[in-house]
């Protein structure tokens, strides 16, 4: 019999807040990159501009807040405490899947972030087997959104005992709900990537911006396996716990093969150095997750730090890269360590004398 979904997500926060739920090979690919420093940048902090937009708002820093949760108990403290954070960064937000407020309206009423942060940009959120435009509705009116995104989780659902196991058709569907929607629709991978032939049919078919969802992060097959008292799927959850495209790249790939599509990179990114480099691998903004969930479950002031953090990271990056605007930190991205070849060349000249 499986366990109602509430209480799924009640344990999904938990186990994501206790235990070690992120890849164990460190697979996002950010490591493999490095920025050239320079030593004596012509900036001043204070002129760095860290600004993004998104579907046509423009934002103070280009970060966004992952949608993660929403429609239980604690989703109203988190939410509570995102939104603070996202008014006083003045950065969007996504809430968790609406599903089960669709069936709670109370639920759904008390975890509503414009109840403390009536003007951000929100993002409303569904899975794949919502995509019916009146339930896409009413997620959108439920919340006063903005945009809607829409998770695609098909590793995640195929650990789950319980979980969906026919995907025929989801594309079209979504691709329909995209070309005939009154808010902008964002489809996002949840830490699994997403591969260019299904990112390139569904931005060709009116999907307003991609989020990459890579792997590296939190690993949705691997808490479906703690969250199994079964040991089959435990263990089909370990093989499966580093699956998927690893952010760096995804995001690198997607860039070259959709150089006008609106792209968020999510996924292990977990300090404002590696939020750099996302960006400069062609991200228009950087989600985070799991960071930000432990934080709102501490306070609202602890998620702003949090935030502040990232930012740091990130401006520290562009000062002493000698990067002003975002807009030029690719030119200064290298793979690997930045001096190995030219090193390799100098050892090679030495030995030769
Ligand atoms: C507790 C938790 C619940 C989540 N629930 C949802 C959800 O309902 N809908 C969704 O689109 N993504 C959900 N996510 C996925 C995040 O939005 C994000 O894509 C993922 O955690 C990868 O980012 P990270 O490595 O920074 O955590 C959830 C994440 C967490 C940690």
């Amino acid at each position: 019999m499986p366990e109602p979904i509430a209480t799924r997500k009640e344990q999904h926060i938990d186990l994501c807040a206790s235990q070690d739920v992120e890849a164990t090979d460190g697979g996002t690919g950010f490591a493999q990159l490095s920025f050239c420093p320079r030593t004596l940048p012509e900036l001043d902090w204070h002129e760095l501009d860290t600004r993004a937009t998104l579907c046509g708002r423009s934002f103070a820093a280009p970060f966004i807040i992952s949608g993660m949760t929403f429609g239980v108990e604690r989703g109203a403290i988190i939410n509570r405490n995102l939104a603070r954070c996202a008014a006083h960064h003045n950065i969007p937000m996504g809430v968790g899947s609406q599903r089960i407020a669709l069936e709670n309206p109370e639920l759904g009423r008390t975890n509503n972030p414009r109840l403390h942060a009536p003007d951000i940009f929100l993002l409303a959120n569904l899975g794949i087997s919502h995509l019916q435009r009146d339930l896409c509705m009413r997620a959108v009116e439920m919340i006063e959104a903005d945009a809607l995104a829409i998770h695609l989780n098909v590793m995640q659902e195929l650990i789950q005992p319980e979980g969906s196991r026919n995907f025929r058709g989801v594309l079209q569907q979504l691709s329909e709900l995209a070309q005939n929607f009154p808010v902008p629709i964002i489809v996002k991978e949840v830490g699994f990537g997403i591969d260019v032939q299904t990112a390139t049919r569904l931005f060709e078919n009116g999907v307003a911006a991609l989020d990459v969802g890579g792997q590296g992060g939190t690993s949705w097959s691997w808490v479906e396996g703690l969250r199994s008292a079964d040991d089959e799927t435990r263990q089909l959850a370990r093989a499966f716990r580093n699956w998927g495209i690893p952010t760096a790249y995804n995001t690198a790939v997607l860039r070259e093969a959709l150089p006008h599509c609106p792209l968020l990179a999510t996924g292990g990114v977990r300090d404002g150095l590696t939020a750099a480099k996302a960006l400069a691998l062609g991200a228009d903004m950087v989600g985070l997750g799991l960071p930000l969930l432990k934080a709102a479950l501490v306070s609202d002031v602890e998620a702003i730090k949090v935030m502040d953090g990232f930012i740091r990271g990130l401006k520290v990056t562009m000062l002493s890269t000698g990067n002003r605007k975002l807009a030029t930190l690719p030119a200064s991205l290298c793979l690997d360590a930045p001096y190995r070849d030219r090193f390799g060349q100098l050892m090679h000249g030495r030995s030769k004398q």
